[in-house]
């Protein structure tokens, strides 16, 4: 089995502040790095550190080769990445001493992904293997109606939220990840109650409060208390908890211990400065012995 993920590669400039940005307002950073990033890539590396088999469906410019590279360093098959004549996404990332983010994003070349790159990406994928995606990429539709008529298990990590773009694919996905304000906002989108969403499985990942799993075939609402620990940059940690989560389903993990494996790398992953280059493996999880 194996996850094929539909998602960004961005180049992350990160920029540490003494508080985020206000309109009008100029700041000096007090420091600045640059890493590999973007939803889709942070996740395939949380897949490939959590011991599962990834295939990223992607794009970058000219300028990308060297976040192609490390991602294949990282364990993640990266034969679906075509090079295309746009720039590679990045994303200005600022974070402020209570470890918040404000995140610009340039989507370049993850726009650039046509129809033939995806039907090209999937032709080897079966029922066995699961099609995971992201809001910053083209082609998510089409992506997640031909992954669902190959009897994949469609997964969607709602994020940069838009719930427009959520309408359009649930009737596809199997399940969708989201944090506690995208609930809100879906069902106010929607006028309808989670449970009544056409989805069988919704995770709901509420920060300090933990995380809440829905299943809406059985009508089943479980809570998962968080893990406490002190964070210094939260950018990513969703991402971590979804690929972890991904990884442990793929692996045949039954849903509760997946979402438990998600949200102990994520703690991990808070307490850490920087996006897929310090996504921790499973040894970090083991070894940190949350109990
Ligand atoms: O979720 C964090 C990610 O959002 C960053 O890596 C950045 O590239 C943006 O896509």
């Amino acid at each position: 089995m194996a996850v094929y993920n539909l998602g960004s590669i961005n180049a992350d400039l990160f920029y540490r502040v003494p508080h985020l940005l206000a309109p009008g307002e100029t700041l000096a950073a007090t420091e600045h790095s640059r890493g590999l990033g973007g939803k889709g890539a942070n996740m395939s590396v949380a897949v490939a550190r959590a011991a599962a088999r990834v295939k990223h469906v992607g794009a970058v410019g000219p300028d990308g080769r060297w976040a192609v590279e490390r991602m294949l360093e990282y364990g993640v098959d990266t034969r679906a990445i075509i090079e295309v004549a746009a720039p590679t996404g990045h994303a200005v990332i600022m974070i402020d001493d209570q470890g918040e983010n404000a995140i610009l994003i340039h989507p370049g070349a993850n726009h650039a992904l046509s129809e033939t790159d995806i039907q090209q990406a999937l032709t080897d994928a079966t029922e066995a293997d699961l099609f995971l995606f992201q809001n910053e990429t083209s082609c998510q539709v089409i992506g997640a109606t031909q992954a669902s008529a190959r009897g994949m298990r469609v997964i969607y990590a709602a994020a940069p939220f838009d719930a427009e773009s959520v309408k359009t694919v649930m009737p596809l996905l199997d399940i969708l990840v989201m944090n506690a304000v995208e609930a809100q906002q879906l069902s106010d989108a929607t006028g309808a109650d989670l449970a009544d969403l056409p989805v069988r499985d919704i995770i709901v990942t509420l920060g300090a409060e933990g995380c809440r799993w829905l299943n809406t075939d059985d009508g089943s609402d479980q809570s998962f208390p968080a893990i406490p620990v002190d964070p210094v940059d939260t950018t990513g940690a969703g991402d971590t908890f979804t690929g972890f989560l991904v990884a442990g389903l793929d692996r045949g993990l039954p849903m509760a211990q997946a979402i438990s494996l998600g949200q102990q790398a994520a703690a991990i992953m808070v307490t850490r400065q920087g996006t897929a280059d310090v996504i921790p493996d499973l040894k970090d999880v083991q070894d940190a012995r949350f109990g």
